[in-house]
């Protein structure tokens, strides 16, 4: 199959599964049969996508995703495979609802990042890694830590991109959600994942997708996930696929509201580094949230079990400038080619969107009353696009910052 149709068909697989828009998968589909939706490229979504996610993935939308295709096929007057009418018609009779986000709609959704091996080469192999996470459809739903949000797909590019920046660090993340980022970390080998949310169902939400990553939390038995089920590792459209299992290390899941965090159970956590995706929006919790920042980074009380090395060789030297990706910090997280460099001090890497700018200066002010140093990573340190397929997701609107105690 030639590249332009194995890249078009590893996207209609993704899309489909990340549930992503139907538009956007149709758009695949089109793409797959040069401009239309051929009946090759109905058998290979039947195979693929269909097949295998009836009884698994979110009926309503699985229902919306057949009536686009087939109005679609009808409308340029070609055949429709039968299996598609035959499934169609019953979900006509079994799903009489077409709405597909009505209360606390859950539905799992499958996640694949994509890594080209060797971008230059024609017939470059992907690895694919595959996290199944269960979410809402309700973006409110668990005091919004049901849903992936844009930035905890950006911050685990980030990871993904620059493993060796969190591989062998202890890492605690501030409003975890479904846990997204907190598999990255273990994927990459942290030391240790302690992952927080003030919300009480979005942590069971997030040990449940915990769980289903083959990951066990201090409270759990670890379990064989048959979401998982869902994918093989032979070859969709000529690209090799495979799912990254091994042996994940324990996460910790902490409830944590930041207005009640104490400042002992802070302390005692010492991580190298602290991440937060998407926590910057609300104005009541932000002095709360920079409070916990403010003790997580705290030179002289947080600092790590790890041995601090500078990068002149000293242990615990402190005296590297922070003030950006220039100064010795950044430029150690920065090494990307392979080497990360020592961290002296605990750092926090926050991903948002600035979608109230006054909110997003109250956070600076804050910041700044906390004798934090705030830099703005987002030119510098760019994560590699991992999710090409998922139209849904604009990149382009993420910032990354990096804090650490001056
Ligand atoms: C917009 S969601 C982002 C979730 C996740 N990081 C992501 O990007 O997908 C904000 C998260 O912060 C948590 N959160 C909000 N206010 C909080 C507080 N005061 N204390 C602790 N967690 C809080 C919410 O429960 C939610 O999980």
């Amino acid at each position: 199959m030639e590249k332009q149709k194995q890249t078009a068909s590893l996207h209609l697989v993704s899309a489909f599964l990340a549930m992503e828009p139907t538009d956007c998968v149709m758009s695949y589909a089109r793409s797959l049969g040069g401009g239309s939706v051929t009946v090759d490229v109905q058998r290979f979504i039947w195979d693929h996508c269909i097949s295998k996610a009836i009884g698994k993935c979110h009926a309503p939308y699985l229902k919306n995703f057949l009536k686009k295709l087939i109005l679609e096929i009808e409308s340029n007057r070609d055949d429709v495979l039968d299996e598609l009418y035959e499934l169609y018609s019953e979900f006509m009779i079994s799903l009489k609802d077409d709405n597909t986000v009505k209360g606390n709609v859950r539905a799992l959704k499958y996640i694949s990042f994509l890594f080209p091996d060797d971008a230059s080469c024609e017939d470059a192999m992907v690895r694919k890694m595959v996290v199944p996470l269960h979410c809402s459809l309700n973006m409110l739903e668990g005091d919004t830590g049901c849903s992936i949000w844009p930035a905890s797909l950006f911050m685990s590019e980030f990871i993904l991109s620059f493993p060796d920046m969190f591989s062998s660090k202890t890492c605690f993340e501030v409003g975890s959600g479904v846990g997204l980022v907190g598999i990255c970390l273990s994927h990459v080998k942290a030391s240790k994942v302690m992952l927080s949310d003030g919300d009480l169902s979005t942590l069971s939400n997030m040990k449940l997708n915990l769980k289903m990553n083959q990951m066990s939390t201090e409270d759990d038995e670890p379990v064989t996930s048959e979401c998982l089920d869902l994918f093989d590792r032979a070859q969709i459209g000529g690209i090799r696929t495979e799912i990254d299992i091994m042996s994940l290390p324990q996460v910790k899941c902490l409830h944590l509201p930041w207005e009640c965090a104490s400042e002992s159970i802070l302390q005692g956590l010492k991580p190298d580094i602290i991440l937060g995706a998407d926590v910057i929006y609300d104005p009541l919790c932000l002095p709360h949230l920079v409070r916990v920042l403010s003790i997580l980074l705290d030179k002289t009380k947080s600092s790590s079990q790890l041995p601090r090395v500078g990068c002149d060789g000293a242990i615990g030297s402190s005296h590297g400038h922070s003030d950006g990706c220039g100064s010795r910090d950044v430029v150690a997280a920065c090494d990307s080619a392979g080497n990360a460099g020592p961290i002296e001090h605990p750092m926090a890497y926050i991903s948002s969107v600035i979608r109230n700018a006054n909110t997003f200066d109250h956070f600076l002010a804050l910041v700044n009353e906390a004798n934090l140093a705030i830099t703005d990573l987002t030119g510098t340190l760019q994560p590699a696009s991992l999710l090409p397929y998922m139209q849904s997701y604009d990149r382009s609107s993420m910032r990354l910052f990096k804090l650490s105690s001056k």
